[in-house]
């Protein structure tokens, strides 16, 4: 049994991977499967919170209780967090954006060209969804990242939480095996400001329930 104690908290995730066109019927992508932030979301809406879920093109269905957001690109993604971080009190970035898309997306398919052995694809920078979540002046939710990293992982995590001006970032060391990307197991280290708290390996499911815990407790003590 869980409280529905979160009824007057809102809360927006994003999840999943970004699908970057290079023309009609290509794109860029990544391995993300979106399973840690559907479970996040998932554990939010069942202690009763307001969950917006802004998912990139995963195969999940969708957690009852949790309003759905389907984006494609990361500028489409970065649109809909930006509509929505303002009128959300905890924001929580597990999306895996592309860091990059091509810088133009061709109209009709690309065709070989005989004789052509290389091609050149020109990639220009997205934006960074949560850094721009986190810059806001006004009605700034609290802002939670995600790292992954294969090494160094508390200098790494604490760097980004410095540089994207966040409230809490969770780090999974994915050179472990079974880890991280598409698996059904996570383990994560949170650090905030002030402190660090390991959570052990444990499916995503449960890690989603404890993760709310932490999330909650440490907007709590920011509120004070
Ligand atoms: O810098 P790095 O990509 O490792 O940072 C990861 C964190 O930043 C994650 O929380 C991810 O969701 C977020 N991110 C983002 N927009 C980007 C790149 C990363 O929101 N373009």
């Amino acid at each position: 049994f869980q409280p529905a104690d979160l009824s007057n908290i809102k809360i927006a995730i994003t999840a999943g991977p970004t699908r970057e066109s290079i023309d009609p019927v290509r794109y860029l992508t990544n391995h993300s499967s979106g399973k840690m932030g559907y479970a996040i979301a998932e554990a939010a809406a069942k202690r009763g919170a307001h969950v917006t879920l802004i998912s990139g093109p995963v195969n999940l269905a969708t957690p009852a209780n949790v309003e759905r957001v389907d984006t494609d690109s990361a500028e489409q993604m970065h649109q809909a967090a930006m509509d929505a971080a303002t009128n959300h009190d905890i924001f929580i970035s597990c999306a895996a954006v592309a860091d990059f898309r091509p810088a133009e997306i061709a109209t009709q398919k690309m065709k070989k060209k005989s004789g052509e052995d290389e091609m050149v694809l020109r990639l220009v920078k997205n934006p960074d969804i949560v850094a721009s979540v986190a810059g806001l002046t006004e009605q700034r939710p609290f802002t939670v990242g995600f790292a992954a990293e294969t090494q160094d992982v508390e200098q790494y995590a604490r760097g980004k939480l410095s540089r994207k001006n966040l409230d809490l970032i969770c780090a999974n060391d994915v050179s472990q095996q079974g880890l991280g990307f598409n698996s059904d197991s996570n383990a994560l280290h949170l650090y905030w400001p002030e402190g660090d708290k390991a959570l052990p390996l444990a499916s995503k499911h449960e890690l989603g329930q404890q993760l709310i815990s932490e999330i909650i407790d440490q907007f709590k003590a920011k509120q004070h």
